[in-house]
């Protein structure tokens, strides 16, 4: 579907039901993965009442929601009887703790766990019980405050270090969208930064569909070093700043 700042555009969705068999609607209202869009109160609400009128479910992946405690109530909340929540700790509180809550409406309750065993057995023991004793004492309070506060020191960073640049992000965010000036290309951006050392994410690599799609890239900053990431976004500046030529030295 197509979207705007916000995410998916309820006209869109709309049109999508009218037109299709449409079982169910996928959303990441919370810094949607690539564009960082963060999705607000009357357009989740948009979308629920479209939904409820067409009987359709909606899936919430809120995998790095909770590191935005301000963010709206989250769609599942809003249409409880319909909506599949989920999220996790690996984003949120540490890669290494792979574990996630799914919420399902009631009556899909059995369904869930049963699919839930035959795809999965079951969540990992050791890590399952790990994460609930660092719920009870404390842990992951203290793991998901840390985050955040690194998380919001990197995004001063990228601020800094692409002023003058506009490009999207979330106080709390690990990724930025970057919209590409004309006349660069993903490809050619890709390919520079890659030729300078720096790894971005171009935007159609996320896309569905077959409906043009502003040229962006995705920036990932929570996972370098701080000095690494100072590095590569002044090579992303500089490179947004100047003309793309054909990058020569990857062939
Ligand atoms: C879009 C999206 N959702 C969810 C997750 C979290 O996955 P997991 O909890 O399985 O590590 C990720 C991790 O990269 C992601 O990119």
């Amino acid at each position: 579907l197509r979207i705007d700042g916000e995410g998916v555009i309820p006209q869109e969705f709309e049109k999508a039901c009218r037109r299709n068999s449409v079982k169910a609607l996928y959303l990441m209202p919370t810094g949607l993965g690539p564009t960082a869009a963060m999705m607000s109160r009357p357009r989740r609400e948009a979308l629920v009442e479209i939904a409820e009128r067409h009987d359709i479910l909606i899936i919430e992946n809120d995998a790095w929601g909770p590191l935005c405690p301000d963010r709206p109530t989250p769609i599942s909340a809003l249409a409880p009887t319909r909506s599949f929540y989920f999220t996790g700790f690996s984003k949120c509180v540490m890669p290494g703790l792979r574990a996630g809550y799914l919420v399902v409406p009631e009556r899909f309750e059995a369904a869930a766990a049963s699919r839930h065993l035959v795809t999965n057995w079951m969540a990992t023991p050791l890590i399952a019980d790990i994460a609930d004793r660092w719920i009870k004492d404390g842990t992951c309070e203290k793991l998901l405050r840390w985050q955040m506060t690194a998380l919001a020191a990197r995004n001063q960073l990228a601020s800094q270090m692409l002023d003058g640049i506009e490009f999207c992000a979330s106080p709390n965010g690990m990724h930025i969208w970057l919209p590409l000036p004309e006349p660069w290309s993903e490809d050619a951006f890709a390919a520079h930064a890659r030729l300078n050392g720096v790894a971005v994410a171009q935007g159609a690599n996320f896309a569905l569909g077959d409906h043009d799609i502003p040229a962006g890239v995705r920036i990932c900053i929570g996972a370098a070093s701080a000095d690494a990431l100072e590095r590569g976004l002044a090579t992303i500046a500089r490179l947004v700043r100047s003309q793309p030529e054909p990058a020569l030295l990857t062939l």
